[in-house]
Formats: C-alpha cells, sequence, structure tokens
C-alpha cells in the first residue's frame, strides 16, 4: 500500500529528527518497497516533474525521465534523497574548477536502479540522464524549498554557471516527451 498523503507527513516527521537525511532515506525505502504499488498511485506517463509537497523544510517531488533524457548539471543546496521506482537514472557529478569555479569539472557518475534511495550532500552538482527506451520514475525528497532555493544550472547549450530556472527544466521535459512521441 502506497498512500501520498502518508509519505509526506512521514517525510514532515523526518526532518524534524537530529539526521534528517537519514531518517528521510528509511522513509522512502519503506514507501517505494513496493514499486508496483508506487506505480499504480502515481501513474507516471509522460517525462515531467509534480510537486507532491512544498514547504521551507522539506519537498517533495515525483520525477519521471522521459526515454533517453537528460538533463542539465545543476546544485541543490540541500541534501536530496532519490527512491527509484521505475527505470534508471544516471548520474554523473561534477565539481566546479579550481582555477575556474564557475565552470565545472566531471568528478564520476553512479547508475541508480529501481529499488535503489541514494542520498545526495548538500554540495553535490549532477546531470541525470534516463538511458532506457522507457519511463525512468522516481521520487525526490529534499531537505529545504527546492523551488525558492536559489542555486546553478549549467546548461543547457554551454556549459556556464547561471541561476537555476524551473522552466528551462519544464522545457527539457518537454523537448525530450516531443522526442518520444509522448504528447500532453
Ligand atoms: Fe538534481
Amino acid at each position: 500500500m502506497f498512500d501520498v498523503d502518508q509519505l509526506i507527513t512521514d517525510c514532515q516527521s523526518a526532518v524534524r529528527e537530529t539526521e534528517p537525511h537519514r531518517a528521510v532515506r528509511e522513509v522512502l525505502e519503506r514507501a517505494t518497497a513496493d514499486a508496483t504499488a508506487v506505480g499504480d498511485a502515481l501513474r507516471p506517463t509522460r517525462g515531467g516533474a509534480e510537486i507532491l509537497y512544498s514547504s521551507p523544510d522539506v519537498t517533495v517531488i515525483h520525477f519521471v525521465w522521459a526515454p533517453h533524457m537528460n538533463l542539465f548539471p545543476h546544485d541543490h543546496r540541500m541534501w536530496a534523497a532519490i527512491a527509484l521506482y521505475n527505470g534508471q537514472e544516471d548520474n554523473v557529478f561534477f565539481r566546479r574548477r579550481p582555477d575556474e569555479p564557475r565552470a565545472l569539472t566531471e568528478s564520476g557518475g553512479k547508475e541508480v536502479r529501481a529499488g535503489d534511495v541514494v542520498v545526495l550532500g548538500k554540495d553535490v552538482i549532477h546531470a541525470v540522464a534516463n538511458p532506457l527506451d522507457r519511463l525512468t520514475a522516481a521520487i525526490h525528497v529534499y531537505g529545504g524549498d527546492y523551488l525558492d532555493e536559489p542555486r546553478s544550472q549549467w546548461g543547457p547549450g554551454p556549459m556556464e554557471e547561471r541561476p537555476f530556472d524551473f522552466e528551462a527544466v519544464r522545457a527539457q521535459f518537454a523537448e525530450a516527451n516531443a522526442k518520444a512521441g509522448l504528447t500532453a
């Protein structure tokens, strides 16, 4: 049984614990243990980001990556916990270049698969790709106000630092959906 309202209530409690990211990770592990139940409740049909809950302390977003979608590098400036319940999310991590701090250099990667719950530290800069021919779906929980926290993105286009713009993310989703023939 998966229930969005219960998930949100549990996340609200978890962020008041002494180690919020660990508590949220446990909440997500429990909540997404039955991936079929999560899919039945959230019903992903195309790429998109659905804000399930947003507050100054915690934000919960249902992310669905369209087939072969890439999202440009960005930071969060808060911890994040990602529960993949369907598909695969390939992360590429970056660091700021010591000689040119507004530019990035790659620093590794991680393949996240269905059933994984991953915690990212608040300094992480990453790009995300769905390598599959089908949708990838995940619940992302952020330890703060994901929508209003000023932060950065590098792209689309030139990898130059600029203010994060959620509309740019929505444009990436629209483009990837169109390429995959997933119309609204
Ligand atoms: Fe991210």
